[in-house]
């Protein structure tokens, strides 16, 4: 069992949060109005909810999962105590980084400073497959991770297994502005093939 600070309570947080306390993960929420959002911890088995600080405080693990424009300023706000913690970047930065030559996640990096310990996953996996990892047909779904650190992004694949999707490392996390750019596409794919996003990126051998 991991313990797990995910800082938002969104869509994202509350799928990854279901999806890791079923898996037998303690997941602490982290909000800035945690007050509001008790209804988390009824819908989620075991589950906190506390203020961004105290949820950090408590954790391994920080999956931060604000918009895009909060990430870097959230980082570089806690960066002590997030050098200590292997962070896990899910934001997509659209149209905030349009040239792809720096991945969002290497922003993260640079703000949490010299010692962080980034992976950049889940970029290019819709809010409503996260409960689904197996499509209407019964293939896996994959999620595609990034990050510089082989021991790091073991632990994450561990994780992105525990929900039941197939991890399949992309490499560095300079490789992760690709994940960027996948972004804007499949939702431009689902648009077009009618997924109502439940479409998937998926790697076939
Ligand atoms: N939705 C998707 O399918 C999807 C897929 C892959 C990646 N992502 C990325 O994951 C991140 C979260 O996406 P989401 O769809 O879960 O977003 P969301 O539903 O809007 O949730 C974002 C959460 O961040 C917190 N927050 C902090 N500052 C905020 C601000 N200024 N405005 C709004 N919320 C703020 C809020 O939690 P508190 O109120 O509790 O503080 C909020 O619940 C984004 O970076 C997005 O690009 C999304």
């Amino acid at each position: 069992m991991t313990t797990i600070a995910i800082i938002g309570t969104g869509r994202m947080a509350r799928g990854l949060g279901t999806g890791w306390a079923r898996a037998g993960h303690r997941i602490i929420f982290g909000s800035r109005v945690p007050d509001e959002k008790i209804d988390l911890i009824a819908a989620i088995p075991h589950a906190r909810v506390t203020t961004r600080t105290d949820a950090l405080n408590d954790a391994a693990i920080a999956v931060i999962t604000l918009p895009y424009p909060e990430v870097a300023p959230f980082c570089r706000a806690h960066a002590d105590v997030l050098r200590e913690r292997l962070v896990i970047d899910i934001s997509n930065p659209f149209d905030h980084l349009p040239d792809n030559r720096v991945a969002g996640a290497e922003i993260t990096r640079d703000a949490i400073g010299s010692g962080a310990r980034v992976v950049a996953a889940f970029k290019t996996t819709f809010a409503a497959t996260l409960l689904e990892p197996l499509n209407t047909d019964g293939v896996q779904r994959d999620v595609l991770f990034a990050g510089d650190d082989e021991d790091d992004k073991r632990i994450v694949a561990g994780l992105i297994a525990d929900l039941g999707f197939r991890p399949v490392d992309c490499g560095v996390l300079h490789n992760a502005r690709i994940l960027d750019g996948m972004v804007p596409l499949i939702i431009e794919l689902d648009r077009r093939y009618g997924g109502t996003w439940q479409t998937s990126w998926k790697l076939l051998p």
